[in-house]
């Protein structure tokens, strides 16, 4: 038993074992999850913060909404994953007013155009946003806590 053990460790041990052939059975699944979450923040870094930058300045330079926000109102209106990523990708692949969650920003900065991203990726971006905790500009948190306090805690 233990020489058949040695074997194997010789086997999966030798240089001549491809790399691709143990690829799968040597990495455990949670690393591979954050692999694609990152590539996640990756892709909405490249496809999103061009219009939704967390690190905005001030209310005044924004060009659309912070996405920490819209989240917000995403898990308020759909708290399920599946729901969730169905929705905000729909709006995504085609945003029109009707599909919009919030009309709002719609008057003030114009209907979101249609990004160049591929389902796949977007479908990545979305399930990254939902996973993760979204960068909030640090002028939205104030706001926040402004409106805390006027409302007197009660939100
Ligand atoms: C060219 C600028 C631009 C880009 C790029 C962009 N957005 Fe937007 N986005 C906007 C604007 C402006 C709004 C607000 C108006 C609206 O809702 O259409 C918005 C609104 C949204 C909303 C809220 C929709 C609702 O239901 O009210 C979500 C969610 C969103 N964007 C996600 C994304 C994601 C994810 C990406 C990257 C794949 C992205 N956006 C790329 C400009 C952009």
């Amino acid at each position: 038993m233990i020489s058949i053990l040695f074997l194997l460790q010789l086997l999966v041990n030798s240089p001549e074992v491809p790399a691709k052939d143990l690829e799968f059975t040597s990495s455990p699944i949670d690393i591979r999850e954050e692999l694609i979450s990152d590539e996640g923040l990756v892709l909405l870094q490249k496809h999103c913060y061009s219009c939704h930058n967390p690190r905005s300045k001030s209310h005044d330079e924004i060009i659309a909404p912070p996405l920490w926000g819209m989240k917000k109102h995403y898990l308020e209106a759909y708290p399920e994953k599946a729901e969730f990523e169905k929705a905000m990708m729909n709006f995504i692949q085609n945003p029109t007013e009707e599909k919009a969650l919030m009309k709002g920003p719609i008057k003030r900065f114009g209907l979101m155009p249609k990004p160049a991203v591929s389902n796949e990726d977007l479908q990545k971006i979305v399930s990254y946003i939902y996973a993760n905790e979204i960068e909030n500009p640090a002028w939205h948190i104030e706001k926040d806590n402004q409106k805390k306090n006027k409302s007197g805690g009660l939100r």
